[in-house]
């Protein structure tokens, strides 16, 4: 039987879906739809009964929200926004109503250090080794983080040298994706192990790209990593996208988007949106916020909101 939620889940993640025209099918009250999704009306099990043929006949299955959708952010240069994409992404994506964890995947520990947590005792490093659940810290409503910081780097060596090496996140990650909607891992800037064992976990990635000169010289070895790692250990891994970073208004970035969009259109898709250079993300990652708690209706935020959206259509 179909819940409320994943109902509404579907139904917001098929935007092309008419609400009017569903209703009249489903034979529900009119508005019905509207009200639910505006959260002033709950959705009850007469509801839910008349739906469920109405949304299996536009795709719907009991498998697509059984399990969490793996979404690395990646890309060996460091400084592209990676670290931005993962938080303001996984935000975007929680205030549409999904529960999304962020996996803090860099000895860097950025993401956790912009949610207050410097020194975590239990980090992700110590659940892949050492057999014990991944700590898991609530950050926001529906919104959940695995920390990670320095000592991950300490251990590097112990996880190269663990039995199953690259596959030790993905097993820790299958045993608690029936938990998420979304997981997202925010990459080192490396094309380490610890990268290599986030590709063999995800089902997707995505790669921020700043459009400039030394930013696409590397994006080459990027792609031959993930295509080996397809050829060898997950082979449904997929590019969800290329995403542009802190882009400025100038003839340069228009002409390098324009020529990565033609180089890689027969290798991957680029997101429309693209993330403009705003000063108003470090003033947030300076206050410990999302952009969403800090500056909600800032351009950025309105394009990781679109981000969010694009990445149902793309
Ligand atoms: N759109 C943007 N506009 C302006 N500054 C940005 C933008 N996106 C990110 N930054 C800033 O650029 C710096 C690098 O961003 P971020 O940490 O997200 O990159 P990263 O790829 O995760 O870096 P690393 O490779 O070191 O992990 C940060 O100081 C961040 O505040
Ligand atoms: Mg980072």
């Amino acid at each position: 039987m179909i819940t409320p939620e994943k109902a509404l889940k579907f139904i917001k993640q098929k935007s092309a879906l008419n609400l009017t025209q569903l209703e009249k099918e489903a034979n529900l009250p009119k508005k019905t739809l509207h009200k639910a999704l505006q959260g002033i009306l709950s959705l009850n099990e007469k509801h839910c009964t008349l739906l469920e043929p109405i949304l299996r006949e536009y795709g719907y299955a009991d498998e697509l929200f059984s399990k969490a959708k793996i979404i690395s952010i990646v890309n060996h240069k460091g400084g592209v926004g990676k670290t931005t994409t993962t938080i303001n992404l996984g935000k975007a994506l929680t205030l549409s109503g999904y529960s999304v964890l962020l996996i803090d995947f860099d000895s860097q520990g950025n993401t956790s250090q912009c949610f207050g947590h410097y020194t975590p005792d239990l980090q992700i490093i110590d659940a892949i080794l050492d057999n014990i659940d991944l700590p898991i810290v609530e950050i926001g409503e529906n919104f959940y983080l695995s920390p990670s910081n320095i000592k991950m780097a300490y251990r590097e060596t112990d996880l190269v040298n663990s039995i199953g090496n690259e596959k030790r996140l993905r097993n820790k990650l299958n045993q608690i994706s029936e938990q998420f909607d979304f997981i997202l891992i925010d990459c080192p800037p490396a094309l380490n192990i610890f990268t290599t064992n986030a590709l063999v976990a995800s089902d997707m990635c995505i790669v921020p790209l700043q459009p400039e000169a030394y930013a696409f010289y590397g994006i080459e070895n990027l792609f031959n990593r993930i295509y080996e790692i397809r050829q060898h250990a997950n082979n449904t891994l997929i590019v969800k996208g290329i995403l542009f970073t802190m882009v400025s208004n100038t003839l340069v970035h228009r002409q390098m988007i324009d020529f990565v969009k033609e180089k890689y259109k027969h290798t991957a898709s680029v997101f429309n949106v693209f993330i403009e250079r705003a000063t108003i993300i470090q003033q947030s990652q300076v206050a410990q916020k999302d952009l969403f708690s800090y500056a909600p209706k800032s351009t950025p935020a309105l394009q990781y909101i679109e981000l969010a959206k694009e990445f149902f259509i793309l």
